[in-house]
């Protein structure tokens, strides 16, 4: 058994997904944010004030190989973190990485309301459209599986859960 790796956009649903999953199959879930956070004693918008995002993608590697070395099980990872080559080699090598792949539009929708996303306080829907572009390609080569998130969260759960079993 190895770590299933969740990665796609803000707003992809890792989170919800990959807590909903690792509950049902009875295995241990991972957030790299939440690990960011904590480690630093600081909010994420407090480590991009104080550090930019060098500082937190750093910090965000550190925890991705934290992570891999804890006992398997389902890891949502933070929107950027493919951004980092040394994280997506730790995570294709500690376990299998799958994009919840979401139409831009239906991104727009879900993260409208939020206020604690530092990549978006320019204006939701331009940023969410320039960084799909500027990483839509580093998405699907960090991706063993290509899971189509822009459904329902408990049908994507169902399929991820899926993925997880057949491996
Ligand atoms: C980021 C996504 C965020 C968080 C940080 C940067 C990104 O995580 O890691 O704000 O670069 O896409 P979520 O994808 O969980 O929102």
């Amino acid at each position: 058994m190895a770590h299933v790796w969740l990665i796609g956009m803000m707003g992809s649903g890792k989170s919800t997904v990959g807590r909903l999953v690792a509950e049902h199959l009875d295995r241990p879930f991972y957030d790299t944010d939440v690990a960011v956070e904590s480690a630093a004693g600081m909010t994420i918008m407090e480590i991009f004030e104080r550090f930019g995002e060098d500082g937190f993608r750093e910090r965000e590697r550190t925890a991705v190989a934290q992570i891999a070395d804890e006992t398997p099980g389902v890891v949502a990872t933070g929107g950027g973190a493919i951004l980092d080559p040394v994280s997506v080699e730790t995570m294709g090598a500690a376990g299998t990485v799958v994009l919840l792949a979401v139409d831009p539009d239906v991104l727009i929708a879900r993260v409208a309301e939020d206020g604690d996303r530092p990549l978006l306080l320019d204006g939701i829907e331009r940023a969410i459209r320039s960084i799909d572009r500027a990483r839509s390609d580093r998405y699907r080569t960090s991706a063993d599986v290509v899971v189509d998130a822009s459904r329902p969260i408990e049908t994507v759960a169902e399929e991820v859960e899926a993925i997880c079993n057949a491996l």
